[in-house]
Parts: structure tokens; sequence; C-alpha cells
């Protein structure tokens, strides 16, 4: 019998284990949020956040989960004329593309297969072909653990196509895996912070690029809830337009001022050797479903090599050490399981949790 009163730690990639000290945070009276206090935090929240993601441009926070920044970035910065190109590599960009379709824009999909990553050449000759005015993509592919190399996408697009904007969804990438909002050149990133932020579900941090603004400045139909143009005029008196999930800004907080103290090149080396850790057991005793040079420092996705039912695993983990990881995602469900190993989950617990695995497949 399940109990939610008595969860298991979590290990599936979100949302994730949620430190008691982090969760005291989301307990702490509440402030009216028009009131002097509220811009307190907010402003110093934002300030470090600037600081995490290496920039100087716009950065708000949405009572969200991410998804709402998915349709935000179209219906803000595409006219119903342009087309936008969505590189799709696994479920989470093959939605994002489906609701740039629902917002009435004309899509160009450019697709690989699950499990592969998005290479600079092949987005460099579908950007040839024709005029792009912006593109989506994925940083960390959630449904198969592809870290697409948006460092070397990035360089080839301030070189060859300087005027596309570049929407990136960091959801599962934001925190574990660097972000120089401001280098790369990039035009809106968000993540939920229900992944390696490790607070609960409900929010969402999202950076907006000056030209992005400039854009959605002049683009008709916004829409009310995730207006940019609304959120920078809040901005200016340290608010959001709508009231904000204050507890979970001060969870926020709290985990800003611990990843700024702990520095984030160690935030990322420190994503990384759990990443090499579940790498180099996966391929002790299952197989990776991704080439190495991709797979993700935040989660890993694992191919059931052995024919295992992982349902009766996940569950016989559950049972004997209340804790759980992933199935597989979408048409990866029983071929695959994946491994969270994002936010505050240490290299001791991955350890714990995958000799536990190896426990029931003896
Ligand atoms: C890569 C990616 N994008 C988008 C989403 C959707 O995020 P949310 O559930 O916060 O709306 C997820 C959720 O897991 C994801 O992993």
């Amino acid at each position: 019998m399940v109990d939610w009163r008595n969860p298991p730690k979590l290990f599936i990639p979100g949302p994730v284990h949620v430190l008691p000290e982090v969760l005291q945070q989301l307990a702490r009276p509440t402030l009216g949020h028009r009131a002097k206090e509220y811009s307190q935090l907010h402003e110093e929240t934002i300030k470090l956040l600037k600081q995490i993601l290496f920039t100087e441009q716009y950065v708000f926070l949405s009572t969200s989960s991410a998804s709402g920044i998915w349709e935000a970035s179209i219906r803000n910065c595409v006219n119903f004329d342009e087309t936008v190109l969505c590189c799709m590599c696994g479920a989470f960009s093959d939605k994002w593309a489906d609701v740039a379709k629902k917002c009435g824009r004309n899509v160009e999909e450019l697709k690989v297969e699950w499990g592969m990553p998005h290479t600079v050449e092949a987005i460099d000759r579908k950007l040839a072909e024709r005029k792009y005015k912006a593109m989506t993509i994925v940083y960390n592919e959630t449904s198969t653990g592809v870290t697409n190399p948006l460092y070397d996408i990035a360089e080839m697009m301030k070189k060859k196509y300087p005027d596309v904007l570049v929407f990136v969804d960091a959801v599962s990438g934001m925190i574990g895996l660097p972000i120089h909002f401001d280098k790369l050149g990039w035009d809106v990133v968000f993540a939920s912070t229900q992944k390696a932020f490790a607070i609960p579900p409900g929010l969402t941090v999202f950076a907006v690029s000056k030209r992005a603004m400039e854009k959605a400045k002049t683009v008709p139909q916004r829409g009310y809830y995730f207006d940019f143009v609304e959120f920078a005029k809040s901005d200016e008196k340290h608010q959001t337009p709508t009231t904000p999930a204050i507890p979970h800004i001060m969870a926020l907080n709290y985990q800003c001022h611990r990843l700024v103290k702990e520095g984030m090149e160690n935030v990322w080396a420190r994503h990384k050797k759990m990443g090499e850790f579940v790498r180099g057991w996966a391929k002790q005793k299952w197989q990776l479903l991704v080439d190495e040079k991709y797979a993700s420092n935040t989660l890993t996705v694992i191919k059931n090599s052995r024919n295992a039912v992982i349902g009766d695993i996940i569950k016989a983990v559950q049972a004997k050490h209340n804790a759980v990881f992933g199935n597989g995602y979408g048409k990866l469900k029983d071929l695959t399981f994946r491994i969270a190993h994002m936010g505050d989950i240490t290299l001791a617990d991955v350890k714990q949790l995958c000799a536990w695995i190896d426990e029931q497949t003896k």
C-alpha cells in the first residue's frame, strides 16, 4: 500500500528529492505580493539568478510549470506570418512543436531519431533553406537523456544566423549543466523548479533577451498570463504581474544562495561526477541508450538490455527501500528506465540506488 504521507525518495527526472531544510522555506509566513518585503525577496532572488545564468538581461518568475513558457516564447516572439524551426529529438521537444502549432504558428520540423542529438551541421543545413525567424531546441531531452551540443550550435548561429531568435527548453538542464545566457546569444531559456533547483513543482524561472523583449512589443495577441511586456513592467517594481507562488520563491531564494556559495563550476562538476558514476554502472550492468559524448549529466536513460520487467523492479525497490526511479518515457516506456542525478541528490544517494537495483536483478 502506498501512502502519500510517507512518500518514497524520488530519483525520477522530476519532481526530484527536496531537502527538509528547503521544504521549511515553503512554510515561512506569507507576504503581501505588493508589499516592500516581497519586492525585497524578489529583487534579491532575481539578482542571484542572474549570477547563476550569467546574464544581465531579463530574468522572470512564472507561477506555472515550464510548459507555460513553451507557449509564451512562441506567442510573444513569433508573428502569425513567420515560421519557427522546431528541433525535435524526443517527447518534450516534439511536444513543443505541437504547442507552437496549437498557437497557430507556422512550424517547420527538424527531427532526429530518439536517442540521437541535434548536430551543428544538420541545423546549419536546415536554417540555410529559408528565412526562419526563430528556432526551438531542448538542451537536455528528458525522455532520451540526450544533451544537445548547444554551445557549438550557438557559436554557429551567432556567426551565420544572428537574426534567428533562439528559444531553449532547459527544464532538466538548468543548474546541472552550464548556461551562459548572454554569451550564448539565446533569447529565451526556462526551467521549472522541480528539476535541478530541487524545489517542489509550481514555479518556473525564465530569462529573456532584450531583443526578444523588443520583438514581443511588436507581436499582437500575446495573451495575458505570459505576456513578456507585462513581466518587464512588473519587474521594474520587483514584482510579478499576478500573485506569485511566494512560498516557492522563498525556497528558490534559499537554493540560489546555496548555489552561488558553492559556485556554478562546482555545481556542474558535482552533476558530472554523478553522471559518470551512473553511466559507468549502467555500462557494466545494462547498456546506455545514448552515445556517451551526448549523455546527460542530470539524468541517465538506460536500455533495458536484460529484458527485465522494469515496473516490477521499481515496485520492489520502493517496497523494500521507499525510493523510486523512473520508467522509460513515451515510446521508450518498456525499453528503457531513467535515473535522475540532479539537484540535491548526492553521489552517495545514486550509488545506493544502483545497489538497490542490483539487488533486484542479480
Ligand atoms: C525537457 C522538458 N521540457 C518540458 C517539460 C515540461 O515541464 P513542466 O512539467 O514543468 O511543464 C519537461 C517535464 O518533464 C521536460 O523534461
